[in-house]
């Protein structure tokens, strides 16, 4: 599969392929394992997850880009706002894998980590500082301090790979990004990537 993102013109002006980031750490989470993909957009990365055999939850505060999956037999689509309150509208699930990417509401960071299932994986994809001198996001509220997610994550989970910088693809954006599994045995990595 290509995991180079590609840009349309959809209602999200973003990505519609899967980030080589998250394709790239996928194998990490547990076989069959339930995966959240959190403001999922048109939910590119769980699309990912479900073609290679997980069951997926999709929530957005607007999930009309998912709506072709509804009634997918290894699908949940909820319509949630992440950015109503201390809970998390999924609070007490465990996932094998959750997936969040371009997007950031920091009170949230430590609700997500508790939710990694024992042996699950976590990734976390999005801008950090240094991306309002190129491009949007500019505010500074949804844009990463470096060391951020090794910061919110880095005590709960094992942190596999983590990259904070500037990338050509094909835009310049700075992005910061994390995987990190809830185990404490280390996981095998790829030779070739
Ligand atoms: C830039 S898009 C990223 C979509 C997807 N993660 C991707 O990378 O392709 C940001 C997404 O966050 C969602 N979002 C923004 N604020 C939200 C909120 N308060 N609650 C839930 N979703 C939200 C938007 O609806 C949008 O789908």
């Amino acid at each position: 599969m290509n995991s180079e993102p590609t840009y349309d013109k959809g209602r999200h002006l973003g990505p519609t392929t899967p980030s080589s980031w998250v394709t790239r750490f996928a194998p990490l989470a547990p076989a069959d394992g339930l995966v959240l993909d959190l403001a999922c957009g048109g939910g590119r990365h769980g699309r990912h997850f479900l073609g290679h055999g997980h069951a997926v939850v999709f929530l957005d505060r607007d999930v009309s880009d998912v709506q072709d999956l509804a009634g997918h037999a290894n699908v949940e689509i909820i319509e949630a706002d992440l950015e109503g309150g201390g809970t998390l509208p999924f609070a007490g699930r465990l996932f094998a894998a959750i997936v969040v990417t371009n997007y950031l509401w920091r009170p949230i960071l430590p609700l997500l980590a508790d939710a990694v299932a024992e042996g699950g994986l976590l990734i976390y994809e999005t801008f950090g500082l240094g991306n309002e001198e190129y491009s949007r996001p500019r505010n500074p509220d949804h844009l990463l301090r470096p060391g951020e997610l090794l910061d919110a994550f880095g005590k709960d989970l094992q942190v596999v790979a983590y990259e904070h910088g500037l990338r050509h693809d094909p835009k310049p954006r700075v992005i910061q990004r994390i995987a990190a599994v809830n185990a404490n045995a280390p996981v095998a990595i790829e030779p070739n990537s």
